[in-house]
């Protein structure tokens, strides 16, 4: 230990390095050397580990050796190319390291005081993100962890706009307050529902609104919805739209929902939280046609940005109502400036920040517009690629249309014609699929029955590992075939 109570330099220099070398080595290449689903039973790790933490300081060799030999093994590798489940997503190079600067800081970004920098940081890289995806150039943004909390104050913000007394009051045992009512199509990220339960609306406040042919919300639907609900005594509050939803990735019709909130007076919040990223590329940005009515809108850097977990970035054209909603400042949080400048505790429930936008500036300079664009075209083309291939295979089918880079698509087995026996089938196959330790798909029920997914987000993931991934289907088809 050195004076100063931290490791000597030399240690910490020694220690680092190691590491450092290692995330190269794990980026260039060395993830795939590992299965990318953790081959481990439940509570295998745990029952590996010590029941006390130690009473004395540990070598640092054996802490990296008990990492190797513990830990890793229990590690599902989101960066492995071969990661195709849910939505695959990368750390890439200069995220890691702008997160290593950040940890290393380790400032606290609640007040602008606390840190200029953190603040003054994040508001730009989100003007430069808002501004290269097309954005309304009034929206005003700034980082959460997660897309769920993001949604969770953009809902908050929409209730205190529809009524600033929910703030001192409460909702209980209100008899002027008629209960809230938000909608999202049945399609939408869970987070919207629990939103409207961490919010007080309950889940009856959250009502899902039917989907079309091609998983889009029914405006016609939501239309009557918001009609129904006013004449039986409920009060709408929002409407959400997702951008890229969590099963197929479908775009909900943004301009005629804006429209829909307009005319009701309903707050519009746009959930992008996987497919927003796609705006940087011009060709995309249809995505957003109509977002100069939404009054707020969430994307995730840390899905399809190249971002370290976690990062959300939460956009709004009112920020003022945002500070109505969470702007509580003791005397010990005053500053000089205090009303002068942008405290980010002001805009959410959490007083301490991160300095988040450290990873994300360094993303962004480092790839620059161009290199992100180039990279997410190339996740799109592989997906586009795997989708033909689907389409010509007789044994498989497409379950959705496939607008960014995620493929929706079952085995149709020529002998087994009840449903129930396909979804057994294709869960099966994915199953087998996923032993492999080389490729790792996830799955999602549809209307039809249960989809297969394969989600092309990783910086790694190439033409050979999605040859890989069909490869294995239709070996494993063939294995269960032949059962
Ligand atoms: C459309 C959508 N919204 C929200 C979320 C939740 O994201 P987070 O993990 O950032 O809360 C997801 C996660 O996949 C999503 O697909």
């Amino acid at each position: 230990m050195g004076d100063n109570g931290q490791w000597d330099a030399d240690l910490f220099r020694r220690e680092g390095h190691r590491m450092v070398d290692w995330i190269a080595e794990y980026l260039d290449g060395g993830a795939r050397e590992m299965p990318v689903l953790a081959q481990v039973e439940p509570g295998e790790i745990s029952g590996q580990l010590p029941t006390a933490m130690p009473e004395q300081a540990e070598d640092p060799e054996a802490v990296w050796q008990d990492f190797q030999n513990i830990i890793l093994p229990g590690v599902t590798h989101w960066n492995h190319p071969g990661f195709m489940a849910y939505f695959g997503i990368t750390g890439s190079g200069p995220g890691i390291l702008g997160d290593l600067m950040s940890s290393a800081l380790n400032v606290n970004g609640m007040l602008w005081r606390t840190c200029p920098s953190c603040t003054e940081l994040e508001l730009s890289v989100l003007d430069w993100l808002r501004d290269g995806m097309g954005l309304p150039g009034e929206l005003f943004g700034f980082l959460c962890d997660t897309a769920s909390v993001s949604s969770m104050l953009s809902l908050a913000a929409a209730r205190e706009a529809a009524d600033p007394e929910v703030r001192r009051l409460g909702m209980a045992g209100r008899a002027d307050l008629k209960p809230f009512r938000v909608y999202a199509s049945d399609q939408a990220h869970s987070s919207i529902a629990k939103a409207c339960v961490t919010l007080g609306l309950g889940l009856d406040g959250f009502r899902g609104i039917a989907h079309d042919d091609d998983y889009r919300m029914d405006v016609a639907a939501l239309e009557t919805a918001i009609a129904e609900d006013r004449a039986s005594g409920t009060r709408p509050l929002a409407v959400v739209a997702t951008v890229g939803t969590t099963s197929t990735t479908s775009v909900d019709p943004v301009a005629a929902i804006g429209e829909i909130c307009r005319r009701e007076g309903l707050w519009f919040h746009v959930d992008a939280a996987y497919a927003g990223s796609a705006a940087i590329c011009p060709e995309h940005q249809w995505i957003f046609d109509g977002a100069e009515n939404v009054d707020s809108l969430v994307f995730n850097p840390h899905k399809w940005l190249f971002t370290s977990f976690d990062a959300s970035a939460l956009y709004t054209r009112h920020p003022e109502i945002f500070r109505r909603a969470f702007s509580l400042v003791p005397e010990y949080l005053t500053t000089p400036v205090t009303g002068q400048v942008v405290d980010l505790m002001d805009y959410g429930i959490q007083l301490g920040r991160r300095f988040r936008a450290l990873k994300l500036w360094w993303v962004m300079r480092c790839f620059g517009a161009e290199g992100i664009r180039a990279r997410l075209r190339h996740h799109i083309n592989l997906a586009r690629e795997f989708a033909g291939w689907i389409d010509a295979h007789q044994d498989f089918e497409r379950m959705a249309p496939t607008p960014f880079s995620v493929i929706c698509f079952r085995a149709v087995p020529p002998e087994v014609e009840d449903s129930e026996a396909v979804d057994e089938f294709n869960m099966e196959l994915m199953e087998r699929v996923n032993a492999s330790g080389d490729i790792y798909l996830s799955h999602t029920r549809l209307d039809d029955g249960i989809a297969l997914r394969v989600a092309i987000g990783n910086l790694g993931t190439s033409k050979a590992d999605v040859q890989r991934c069909r490869d294995l289907l239709e070996k494993e088809m063939t294995c269960l075939f032949r059962r």
